[in-house]
């Protein structure tokens, strides 16, 4: 079967895209083709950093590969965290970032913002781009338990509750990741 990198060392994402592509591609990530290293990230748009973690094991492994990059981009806030949002804060402590975005935006009437995934799929030495954004407004409050990161704070378009209320399994069909993983699904497998 043909091989197919996901350059992530997160076991959940790698498992639910094993499982997408069953029958049709042998999923490996980082620590399975022995990458140990910590790709750098250095471009300023998640398309950047995203292309950077597919081309380095391209480059490095000489294996069909795709990578991901998410973040928050608040409108009000001239879109950032956007490719800071793991260390906005300059911690990568989820609540510190958090109340770094709410005290931003304090006396600010926009509170419209978006998640988005860029993948970036480098197969036979083409590069494809895959996006997905899901839009939203800021909470003045935290609310709700679920997810990681910003979700206390998101409350995405027709819902009335944040991404942290959400039950995951229904965040996962939604969300800015699942958009841009159906659209490489669909060109993967059409
Ligand atoms: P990554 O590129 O998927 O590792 O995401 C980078 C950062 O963006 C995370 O550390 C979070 O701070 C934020 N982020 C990305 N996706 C989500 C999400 O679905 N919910 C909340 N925060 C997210």
């Amino acid at each position: 079967m043909k091989k197919l990198v996901f350059a992530t060392n997160n076991q959940h994402k790698t498992d639910e895209i094993r499982l997408a592509l069953e029958g049709k591609y042998d999923v490996l990530n980082l620590e399975d083709i022995g990458c140990f290293v910590d790709i750098p990230e250095t471009a300023d748009t998640f398309e950047g950093n995203a292309s950077l973690k597919s081309a380095y094991v391209v480059e490095h492994f000489n294996l069909d590969c795709f990578a991901d990059d998410s973040g928050l981009e608040v409108e009000a806030l001239d879109n950032e965290p956007g490719v800071y949002s793991a260390r906005y804060s300059g911690s990568r402590d989820s609540l510190e970032n958090i109340q770094l975005v709410l005290k931003k935006l304090e006396g600010k009437q926009n509170r419209r913002a978006r998640f988005k995934t860029v993948i970036s799929l480098m197969k036979n030495g083409e590069r494809h781009i895959f996006e997905g954004i899901i839009e939203g407004t800021i909470r003045e409050r935290l609310s709700g338990l679920k997810g990681f990161g910003y979700d206390p704070i998101f409350q995405p378009d027709g819902y009335d509750i944040t991404f942290a209320e959400m039950d995951m399994a229904k965040k996962n069909q939604i969300s800015h990741r699942a958009i841009a993983l159906k659209k490489m699904l669909g060109f993967l497998k059409g």
